[in-house]
């Protein structure tokens, strides 16, 4: 049957992919409770509907990173796309840039900023994991600045990678090669096989020329999360605002003196996010953590948030309580996984009906609306009129 929601996206995900690497995306840190909460505590809030407010033209687009969107939404950084689906960063970017939305390249990616110029003229976004080698960390920002990257989102909650135990059941983290064991699991899933390692196990493209991180992406991505630097400081932030005349956002941010600290050094945003939830378990929601970072820094502040994004009213409600925008993560890995270029589109376009939908029977006609209206519209279910 054809996916009618994210959930059902989840689903194909799974019977697709070998679970070794489902559960990869799936799964969060420890008892996954702030994974959980990251879903739930959107049910803590809700969407003020009113009627008869004849809304005759809608309009979706909005301002987030310092230009205007179609949607108020966009594809976030997210590993390895090119094990999900043969070529999945290119394809991700495409279908984002087919709606108009941005994409941002994970450092941990398959293909390499060069390997997206080749299939689109649009806008680039690098994530930038800061690694002890600094001259790596160079190389990286030469790279981008040659690609044309506008927008930098330099990732700061992963000082030390949260242990996943689905993973380590798995033995995702040990799993360095393709040994006998691991093909014959992989060969469960034969189109996945098919579509993505018959040409031998991937590799991250930006890496490929330090043998010292080892072949193939397995390897490779053991090596990086050990040389992520666990010292990152605001010094370094600020080394890279001055380093940097891109944007510069913090993807990583709860506390609301982190998101102040942010904007002091010159920062043109950050995202409110825990990693979805894989990394420090027990720390708040993202949609729990926003009422209060977007009091701390003020309305003109770009607010990014991530985190549990599976409906288009988690994205009105972020939006309402005072997110410039949204970014996805799981719910266009899974679309990717399940279904390739076709699979991110759909989950774009499902996302941007229920998105347009919900605001119609809120009779709110569009989302800058939404955004002046913001606690009037979105109110915390224990209290508010
Ligand atoms: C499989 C997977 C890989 C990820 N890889 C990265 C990454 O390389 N860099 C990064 O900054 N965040 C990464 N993230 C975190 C996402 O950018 C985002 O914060 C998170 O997925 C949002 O939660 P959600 O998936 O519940 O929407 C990853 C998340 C997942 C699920």
């Amino acid at each position: 049957m054809a996916p009618v929601n994210i959930h059902d996206f989840r689903d194909l995900a799974r019977r697709r992919l070998p679970k070794i690497f489902f559960d990869y995306i799936d799964g969060g840190s420890f008892e996954e409770e702030t994974m959980r909460a990251n879903r739930s505590d959107f049910a803590r809030f809700g969407l003020r509907q009113t009627v008869l407010s004849e809304v005759r033209q809608q309009d979706l687009s909005t301002v987030y990173l310092g230009r205007r969107h179609p949607l108020p939404f966009m594809l976030g950084p997210v590993g390895f796309l090119g094990l999900y689906s043969g070529r999945g960063e290119e394809k991700a970017v495409r279908a984002a840039h087919a709606a108009g939305i941005p994409f941002c390249l994970s450092t941990f990616s398959i293909a390499s900023l060069a390997d997206l110029r080749a299939v689109t003229g649009g806008p680039l976004h690098f994530q930038l994991y800061v690694l002890e080698d600094r001259s790596l960390s160079e190389a990286f920002l030469a790279t981008a600045e040659q690609a044309g990257v506008d927008t930098l989102f330099v990732t700061v909650d992963t000082a030390i990678t949260g242990i996943r135990e689905r993973d380590v059941r798995n033995g995702f983290r040990s799993l360095t090669r393709v040994t006998p064991g691991l093909l014959a699991r992989l060969a469960l899933k034969p189109r996945w096989l098919v579509d993505v390692a018959m040409r031998g196990m991937p590799s991250v493209r930006a890496i490929e020329h330090r043998p010292d991180f080892g072949r193939g992406a397995l390897e490779q991505a053991a090596s990086l999360s050990r040389r992520i630097d666990k010292t990152l400081s605001w010094k370094d932030i600020a080394w890279l605002r001055e380093r940097w005349a891109g944007k510069l956002i913090v993807k990583g941010v709860l506390a609301p003196e982190d998101a102040v600290a942010a904007r002091n050094l010159g920062c043109d945003g950050v995202v409110i996010s825990n990693h979805g939830g894989r990394q420090l378990d027990g720390a708040s929601s993202t949609i729990g953590a926003l009422p209060a970072i977007r009091a701390a820094v003020g309305p003109d502040f770009c607010l990014m948030l991530d985190g549990g994004i599976r409906r288009g009213t988690d994205i009105l409600k972020a939006v309402g309580l005072g997110a410039d925008g949204v970014m996805l993560g799981r719910a266009y890995a899974y679309g990717l996984a399940a279904a390739g270029e076709a699979g991110v589109a759909e989950v774009i376009a499902i996302l941007t009906r229920e998105v347009s939908i919900s605001l119609v029977l809120m009779g709110i006609a569009s989302i800058d609306e939404l955004k002046a209206a913001g606690s009037a519209a979105v109110q915390h279910k224990g209290g508010g009129a």
